[in-house]
């Protein structure tokens, strides 16, 4: 039997990258998956993926930002498969949002924030009631309800949901000239556990996972325009485990946290960056020195975004 048997969810932003490689963990664990996007094409792709192995899938395009998209997922997710369980808040379009506050312009703050934050927001206010409404997992079993403190009242509400929403490295440590994704993200972690208190007693955990670098299909096409092969390992080697990151790291994370085991972990942010923000950054930085010193040519693909250099 797989964890997510008879379970439904919710993944945004699940067509390409980290959000498939979510729609395609929690499917092949046994739920059902509605993948909401904007990429209508890749979203019908990932969607055949799932089911031409043996998932249930379904597609529905939609832009997260809008409160009707958050309604209406919510509806087709309970509709089609008669309950909601999880609710993975993970899209993202990073376009017109580079630039520190005298850059940015005020229409790509209002827009940056209603997709990072905003969205977060709506599908929490839509996905809480249908969770509740569907109720705890019909495969979970209540442990009898006995011992110190335990005395008095019903059991409280277990596993009756999961909202897993997508904060970044950038939520924890700031960039330069990156105010609207690094605002935004911290912001998804303040949010996260705020809701953590909210839906407690209702049985539903709301955590955030904060990834360090992925190699998605988007990601990879972006760093093959800019960067080269001493840039890649330059950036590699600031990760103590050697590499940089891929979906299945963020969806088996996202799989744990939807799980009946991680019932007593809310209001958590999981870095899951191989050790890349744990690191003293004076020695890192200086670390760095004698590569970059025999590799004079590096590219990386900051190099497109760092606006002036600092240094
Ligand atoms: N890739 C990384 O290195 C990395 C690191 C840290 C955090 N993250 C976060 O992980 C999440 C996924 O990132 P990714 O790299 O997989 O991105 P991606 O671009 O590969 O995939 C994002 C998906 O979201 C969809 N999308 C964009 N705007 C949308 C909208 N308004 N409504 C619905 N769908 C929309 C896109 O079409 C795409 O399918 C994002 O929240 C991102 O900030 C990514």
């Amino acid at each position: 039997m797989g964890r997510f048997d008879g379970r439904g969810a919710i993944v945004t932003g699940g067509a390409l990258g980290i959000g498939g490689g979510c729609a395609r963990r929690i499917a092949a664990d046994g739920g059902s998956v509605l993948v909401v996007d904007v990429n209508e094409a890749a979203g019908a792709n990932t969607v055949k993926e799932i089911r031409d192995a043996g998932g249930k899938a379904e597609f529905m395009a939609g832009d997260v930002s809008k409160e009707s998209t958050a309604k209406e997922m919510v509806e087709q997710a309970v509709s089609s498969f008669g309950r909601l369980d999880l609710l993975v808040q993970n899209a993202y379009a990073g376009a017109d949002n580079a630039g520190s506050a005298v850059e940015v312009k005020p229409e790509n703050w209002h827009n940056g924030m209603d997709l990072l934050v905003g969205a977060l927001y709506l599908g929490a206010k839509y996905a809480v009631p249908a969770m509740e409404e569907s109720g705890a997992d019909p495969n979970f079993e209540q442990p009898e309800w006995t011992g110190a403190g335990r005395r008095h009242g019903n059991p409280p509400a277990q596993n009756v949901g999961r909202i897993v929403n997508m904060s970044s490295v950038h939520g924890l440590h700031q960039a330069p000239r990156s105010l609207i994704y690094n605002a935004g993200k911290a912001a998804v972690i303040g949010l996260t556990k705020q809701m953590a208190i909210d839906f407690g007693p209702l049985g539903i955990t709301v955590n955030a996972i904060a990834p360090g670098h992925i190699v998605t299909e988007r990601g990879d096409e972006h760093w093959n325009e800019v960067g080269n092969d001493a840039g890649f390992r330059l950036f590699e080697l600031h990760y103590p485990v050697r590499r940089t990151g891929v979906p299945e790291d963020i969806a088996n994370a996202v799989g744990f946290l939807c799980s009946n085991e991680a019932s007593f972990i809310t209001g958590h942010v999981l870095a899951v960056d191989g050790g890349m923000t744990i690191q003293l950054q004076e020695n890192l930085v200086m670390d760095s020195k004698d590569y970059i010193v025999a590799n004079p040519d590096l590219k990386t693909h900051f190099d497109s975004n760092r606006g002036e250099s600092r240094f």
